[in-house]
């Protein structure tokens, strides 16, 4: 068991505290917001995840998990302290290491001698010595170890693995830090800081490729009459390709593709490489929210003047409330600014929020948004939607256009009550 403290306690902070206090450590995570502090000290948990809400539960009525307000007091005692702050985008596409760098210099002061600070932040690659600079502690050693959790599946993700990545020169260091992972069934990979943090880089963009692959093989298969669903299940089965990260859908977005491509761009070029294969990646996907708006414009008869469109979904993905950089809200602005009026219901979004446009009108339910509107488009693929009788969205719609860019509803029931199906790549 050690003493560890956790800086930023949002998804990949709670996410990792709450997981590492199940593996039996002692764990302190701080965060700045302190009304997150006082939400979780009274046992709730503000994010949406899968599973949290136990680990949290347990933790705290073992008391191996606890949560402060600053750094500076989680980190007094303790034998390694991760970094969990946001690394955003800058104005110019790079990351912006402002919140790295104020966590740092909080850490610098209290932190016991031979503490690791370990980054789990996504950070470029040479981050690592510059969180060394930050800290101005040669008496601590600081390691990479980037986290590939996905949001909806966050602990089961930390809790099983496909690997743990350590970047470190000091092989004592990495060492100490993979023995935080006991317990957890995965392959260790330790390999230099620059590595590790390329690895991350390298991940998110090799998923985002993938995605932009599918959303332009779709449009392919719109041109030539295939089936963009039949085309992918026989190309997944090759196992050199697999089906995962093979769904069409409105285009990807969330709080970490958009800004690790852009970054990895912008690593490429101070490397001395020109990534513009990645740069058509990038494009493809802002494409793709261009189409599915153009898709939605022909479903409402060729203009967004003065029509109304439902939407389901706002988040990025199913089974997360998260709305950072969500394609939904691309889409969505899209439709508003061709002049369309907006509905919008999602399962984890019960009123108006940050990131929505404002003139988009929140609903309770999704039979609610489809009252008097010209199309129904699904944005996100939440299940529920599948459940959705179509007679009863009939019954309220003054239109029939319905674009299901998830391909998640099932075309002949919703064809057979009168609707006008427009899927991706189908
Ligand atoms: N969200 C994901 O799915 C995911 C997955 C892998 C990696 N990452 C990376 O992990 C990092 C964190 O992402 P996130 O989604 O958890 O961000 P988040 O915005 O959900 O959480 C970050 C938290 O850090 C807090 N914070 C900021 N400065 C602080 C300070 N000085 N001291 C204490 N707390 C501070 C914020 O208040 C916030 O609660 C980013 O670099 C991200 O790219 C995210």
């Amino acid at each position: 068991m050690a003493h560890l403290a956790i800086i930023g306690t949002g998804y990949v902070g709670l996410t990792t505290g709450a997981c590492l206090a199940h593996l039996g450590h002692d764990v302190v995570c701080a965060d700045i917001d302190e009304e997150k502090i006082a939400v979780l000290l009274q046992g709730e948990v503000p994010i949406v995840e899968e599973g949290l809400d136990d680990l949290v539960a347990e933790g705290l009525a073992s008391g191996g998990l606890r949560f402060v307000v600053g750094a500076a007091k989680a980190v007094s005692d303790c034998e390694a302290a991760f970094l969990c702050v946001p690394t955003p985008q800058g104005d110019d596409g790079s990351v912006d290491l402002t919140y790295i760098e104020a966590a740092a210099r909080e850490l610098a002061g209290t932190m016991p001698s031979e503490t690791v600070v370990v980054n789990k932040s996504t950070v470029p690659v040479g981050s690592t010595r510059v969180v060394e600079r930050f800290l101005e502690r040669s008496d601590v050693a600081v390691v990479s170890n980037p986290e590939f959790l996905r949001e909806g599946s966050a602990v089961r993700d930390f809790l099983e693995p496909d690997r743990i990545i350590i970047g470190s020169d000091d092989q004592d260091a990495a060492n100490r830090v993979a023995s935080l992972y006991e317990g957890v069934d995965a392959p260790i990979l330790i390999t230099d800081p620059a590595s590790a943090e390329t690895i991350k880089y390298a991940a998110n963009a090799f998923l985002a490729t993938k995605l932009s692959f599918v959303n332009a093989l779709a449009a392919v298969c719109e041109g030539v009459g295939a089936d963009v669903g039949d085309v992918v299940m026989g190309l997944g089965y090759d196992r050199r390709i697999g089906h995962q990260y093979l769904q069409p859908g409105p285009g990807w977005g969330g709080s970490c593709f958009p800004k690790d491509t852009s970054a990895l761009l912008r690593i490429a070029e101070s490397g001395g490489y020109d990534f513009q294969f990645l740069g058509g990646v990038i494009a493809v996907n802002e494409e793709q929210f261009s189409r599915v708006a153009e898709k939605v414009c022909q479903a409402a008869g060729g203009t967004l003047t003065e029509r109304t469109v439902a939407v389901w979904g706002l988040t990025f993905k199913a089974g997360t409330d998260d709305m950072r950089d969500s394609p939904a809200l691309s889409v969505i602005n899209l439709l508003l600014s061709a002049g369309a009026t907006v509905r919008a219901y999602d399962p984890t979004v019960t009123s108006h929020r940050g990131g929505i446009d404002e003139r988009v009108e929140v609903g309770p339910d999704p039979l609610a948004v489809c009252r008097n509107a010209d199309v129904l488009v699904v944005l996100t693929e939440w299940d529920e939607f599948g459940a959705v009788d179509p007679v009863e969205v009939a019954a309220l719609m003054s239109g029939s256009g319905l674009v299901d860019t998830r391909n998640i509803l099932d075309r002949d029931a919703w064809t057979g009550h009168g609707f006008e199906y427009t899927g991706i790549g189908r």
